[in-house]
């Protein structure tokens, strides 16, 4: 659709300084309230929250998740001004904190995990979708048909290239086509034809395999001691290690259903979510589509979220025409991985079996796989051998609807030494992150060469360097980027997700939002999260005088417990809006 003209003037607001009130904190001229905190029951029989962590793993089942993170608003009509008043939220919930979800943190007796706490650990994984409507000026949740829980066991088929594989056999799915749940879902994506896409990142350490592990476990991490939260000793599917003769507990494959793309149908609450397996296998922190073109390719790219690992871009084998659904759209195509090259320029070497290139290069390095299958679930160890550039943490990616450029976050990375800078990722060590954009040669989705700079490198007044080329000031000041969005007034939202002593002692205050215009390159501090808290997902109604921000993990380190007055802390949607009505960024 067209954007909406932006009236108003583009970043007008007041600066909000640095804060570390145990609260949001927004422009005068702005208002905020809360939505949808962890526990809000959403479907089934709708089970009231409990404070004190008293809910079951039932009743989980049928709340909202826990740890709140990328979002979409998808309006439930068409019609302008209800396209902005109605609609499904979706969000997906990355991960959880033991301690507020239980009466008095994890319980295990002698050694096996409290099988309903298990229970619910995994349902407040996933995804929620919520029917939300604007009425009697405030939003509220409708009770709707479309509401629907996705967690970290709802059944799951698996397409592409690698569906059916050897190496995706399991006890449950003995020829390798079906998987039960997704996990630790960060960031997210939106296809043009209108479904969600949720992001499997730090997955592999819910795994645990004592024994020798394939270099599809250990090139992930899948831990070897005992799993994040202990879950393998009451589900066997979480424990990878090679079963003996028994097959009917045989998962050692089960960390092979992870890492992938999936893709969920928002409008259709019967429908069966699809790990879509050409697009790659890593710490998936989100993806961005380029703008559709009619008669073009489509071209996602993707950031792997881990020290040193890459930048992707998938591109379909079909051309892209409005109107297509979902399919093999994204089931064939080209995964290829990013190399930036010091004098600005960049290529993407594709991960292909059938390429040349990709073929002598795995000969160089004494690597071989399989098939093309084998390719995708050690997509990391194929891109070592096809030579990408190591980057300081990829997090989210985001186009600028005026001139296509692809802009990506770059957290931090405090393992690049001082000796291993290059142009695109050019501090060692690399404390407070930075922004990279590239731009496609002859603006073609499917180009294999780019053109990139640094948009701007995060830090102090001291330390930073701002789209204009300046320090970045009071107003601005800022570190350790993730949350990256474009609204389609080509205004540049940034979420911080600042950890340890940077976020508790730091001069940054809490974690927090900015908004940018790239074309003038102003920036400025838009709203601040509560203590403890991370500051991700963002999206606005079509229309642009909503805006709902996500507030992750707040009060993670206890004495507090946002969004307040209860016992324990909430992960919630903030929703944002002008007091005139007017535009959100101005
Ligand atoms: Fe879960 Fe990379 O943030
Ligand atoms: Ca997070
Ligand atoms: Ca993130
Ligand atoms: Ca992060």
């Amino acid at each position: 659709g067209k954007p909406p003209r932006l009236r108003g003037q583009p970043l007008g607001f007041t600066a909000v300084p640095t804060s570390r009130l145990d609260d949001i904190v927004v422009p005068p001229e702005y208002d905020f309230s809360v939505i949808l905190p962890w526990g809000e029951p959403i479907c089934g029989d709708y089970p009231a929250y409990l404070d004190g962590g008293l809910n079951s793993g039932a009743d989980q089942e049928q709340q909202v998740g826990m740890h709140h993170d990328g979002m979409h608003f998808f309006p439930l009509t068409k019609a302008p001004p209800h396209k902005s008043k109605i609609g499904l939220l979706v969000m997906n919930h990355e991960y959880i904190d033991q301690a507020a979800m239980h009466p008095a943190g994890p319980v295990s007796i002698g050694g096996v995990r409290d099988a309903d706490q298990v229970r619910k650990e995994i349902a407040a994984h996933g995804v929620s979708v919520v029917e939300i409507r604007h009425q009697h000026d405030r939003w509220v949740t409708v009770r709707g048909r479309y509401n629907r829980r996705i967690t970290g066991a709802t059944p799951m088929e698996i397409a592409g290239p690698v569906r059916g594989h050897a190496k995706l056999r399991t006890a449950y799915s003995p020829d390798g086509t079906r998987t039960r749940g997704t996990l630790n879902n960060c960031a997210h994506g939106y296809t043009p034809w209108n479904t969600y896409l949720t992001c499997e990142e730090n997955w592999a350490g819910y795994f645990v395999n004592r024994g020798e592990r394939p270099r599809e476990h250990a090139r992930y991490g899948v831990a070897t001691g005992s799993g994040r939260y202990g879950w393998e000793t009451v589900e066997a599917r979480f424990d990878a290690t090679a079963a003996g003769s028994d097959a009917t507990q045989d998962y050692r494959n089960e960390p092979n259903h992870f890492g992938w793309i999936v893709e969920i149908d928002p409008f259709d609450p019967d429908s069966t979510p699809v790990k879509r397996t050409a697009m790659g296998r890593f710490a998936h922190e989100g993806l961005v589509f380029s703008q559709p073109q009619p008669g073009q390719p489509l071209a996602a790219y993707m950031g792997d979220d881990a020290q040193n690992e890459y930048i992707y871009k998938f591109v379909s084998r079909e051309r892209y025409r409005p109107g297509r659904v979902a399919g093999d759209l994204l089931d064939q195509g080209t995964l290829y991985v990013a190399r930036f090259h010091d004098d600005g320029s960049g290529e993407w070497l594709a991960l292909d079996i059938d390429d040349p290139a990709f073929v002598q290069a795995a000969a160089e390095a004494g690597v071989s796989f399989s098939d093309q299958a084998d390719v995708l679930i050690n997509t990391r160890l194929a891109a070592d051998v096809a030579g990408a550039t190591p980057m300081d943490r990829a997090e989210w990616g985001a186009v600028d609807p005026k001139t296509g450029q692809v802009y990506f976050t770059l957290t931090n990375n405090s393992s690049r030494g001082a000796d291993q800078v290059d142009a695109a990722n050019p501090r060692g060590p690399n404390p407070y992150g930075h922004i990279i954009r590239f731009l496609e040669r002859n603006g073609r989705a499917d180009a294999t060469r780019f053109d990139w700079d640094i948009f701007l490198l995060g830090g102090t007044e001291d330390d930073s360097l701002g789209p204009n080329g300046d320090p970045l000031t009071a107003d601005s000041i800022h570190a350790s980027p993730d949350g990256l969005w474009f609204d389609a007034n080509g205004l540049l939202w940034i979420q911080t997700d600042m950890s340890g002593s940077q976020l508790g002692s730091g001069p940054f205050g809490n974690n927090q939002m900015l908004v940018a215009e790239p074309a003038s390159g102003a920036i400025k501090r838009f709203l601040v999260g509560p203590g403890d808290c991370e500051v991700t997902g963002v999206v606005t109604t079509p229309d642009h005088r909503t805006l709902f921000v996500n507030i992750q993990h707040p009060s993670e380190s206890g004495g507090a417990s946002w969004p307040g007055g209860m016992l324990k802390p909430r992960s919630a949607t903030v929703v944002v809006t002008r007091r005139n009505g007017g535009i959100v960024g101005t």
